[in-house]
């Protein structure tokens, strides 16, 4: 069964609401007039143009991928092609929510392996291993990790593939913010899948976070063409096929990548360094200090749950954070960078009302603790369930 997220119900109460949004992490979203519209929304040849213009996109052979809706389509698909009930997922913590409820809804057990702030949130392949059992079929990461923004490199990545292929284990890397700063070549190619780094990889990815398509939902996996065979039974069973409307709209996005990539460019633009400075002069915050994307995750020296100050912020300063209840971290929030520098600014001297210097010193190192469900996320459970839905960024 498919238990509502408390996470991404927050994300929608509260994201796009204010005037001071740290929160949504991905590029704003590129309006209708900046994307232009398909010559047709009816050619039946798109669907194949779809599926050859994302394995072109990412650099990888036509049977290895196939298109989905947004990557939380592509990794609905990547698991039923993967798992089965019974199986278990071995996915990092701390973790983005729906990961491990998407497995759950599918009989899959969820196990946890830690990313610690002491190591830089990087993965650690023996602590990985030691987590792993007979039953674990697939180990699950995203990359650059979301909540800290830390990229994992292809070394390390390569290394634990291998390790998984000896247990016969595949492993899934959400790399929905991979392309995060380099983007796209100048031939709008993204050189950089974890696809390519081993043959028991199978990424998962879309437009969305990147190139601020979200509401397209241009999505995809990509994957050992057995791996792709049976994700594609799965959207036949379940859909049919997809709509032919979207793969005319995602094949014409496609040919407008190199534009989106240098609008994503400029809305990256000098803003780390400022959230960076910003960390610095707060004794009693760590953060994750990523070198590249759009957030980063932050630790307070507060104890306990800081999402009731996160949510008062909203009301009385018009700004917001993401709570790191959702990640699995109480006393922390993922911040991220995506407004125009002058309200960045703003954005962050709010912050420093809402959640003043404790003046308790350094932030401890966290250890993020993996709940099935805070507190916090069983309230917004119940304040969410009457929120329509809207067109705001999902998270
Ligand atoms: C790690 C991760 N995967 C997937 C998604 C959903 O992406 P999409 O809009 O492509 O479905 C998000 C959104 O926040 C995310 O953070």
């Amino acid at each position: 069964m498919y238990e509502p997220s408390p996470y991404l119900l927050w994300a929608r109460r509260y994201y796009g609401t204010v005037p001071y949004d740290m929160a949504a992490s991905g590029m704003p979203t590129a309006s209708r007039e900046m994307l232009g519209m398909p010559a047709s929304i009816e050619n039946p040849r798109a669907w194949d143009e779809l599926r050859a213009a994302i394995a072109a996109y990412n650099d990888v052979p036509l049977g290895e991928s196939i298109a989905a809706l947004g990557t939380s389509h592509a990794l609905w698909l990547a698991y039923a092609a993967l798992l089965s009930p019974g199986d278990e997922l071995l996915l990092e913590n701390p973790f983005y929510e729906p990961m491990a409820l998407k497995a759950r809804a599918q009989g899959v057990n969820v196990v946890h392996f830690d990313r610690l702030a002491s190591d830089g949130y990087a993965l650690d392949v023996a602590r990985i291993a030691k987590a792993m059992t007979t039953k674990t079929r697939v180990v699950a990461i995203t990359n650059l990790h979301n909540p800290t923004g830390v990229r994992a490199s292809d070394d390390s990545l390569r290394e634990l593939a291998a390790m998984c292929a000896k247990r016969k284990a595949t492993l899934l890397v959400d790399e929905v913010y991979a392309p995060f700063d380099g983007l796209v070549d100048a031939g709008g190619v993204f050189r950089k899948s974890a696809r390519k780094l081993a043959p028991n990889i199978v990424a998962v990815s879309s437009l969305t976070k990147c190139f601020g398509l979200g509401l397209e939902r241009i999505g995809w996996v990509l994957g050992p063409p057995s791996v792709i065979e049976r994700a594609s039974q799965a959207v036949t069973l379940t859909a049919g096929m997809l709509p032919l409307s979207h793969a005319n709209l995602a094949v014409h996005a496609f040919s407008r990548i190199g534009t989106l990539a240098d609008r994503a460019r400029k809305v990256l633009a000098g803003k780390r360094e400022l959230v960076e400075a910003w960390v610095a002069s707060r004794p009693d915050l760590a953060w994750s200090a990523p070198e590249e994307g759009l957030f980063a995750l932050v630790t307070t020296s507060r104890r306990g749950d800081i999402t009731p100050a996160i949510e008062a912020g909203i009301a009385s300063h018009g700004v917001l954070v993401t709570a790191g209840a959702f990640f699995g971290v109480p006393n922390g929030f993922r911040i991220s960078w995506s407004l125009p520098v002058e309200k960045l600014e703003e954005a962050l001297t709010r912050l420093d009302a809402v959640l003043p210097s404790t003046s308790k010193g350094p932030a401890p190192k966290a250890k993020a603790k993996v709940k099935s469900a805070t507190a916090t996320q069983k309230a917004a459970k119940k304040q969410s369930a009457a929120t329509p839905r809207s067109k705001r960024p999902q998270g």
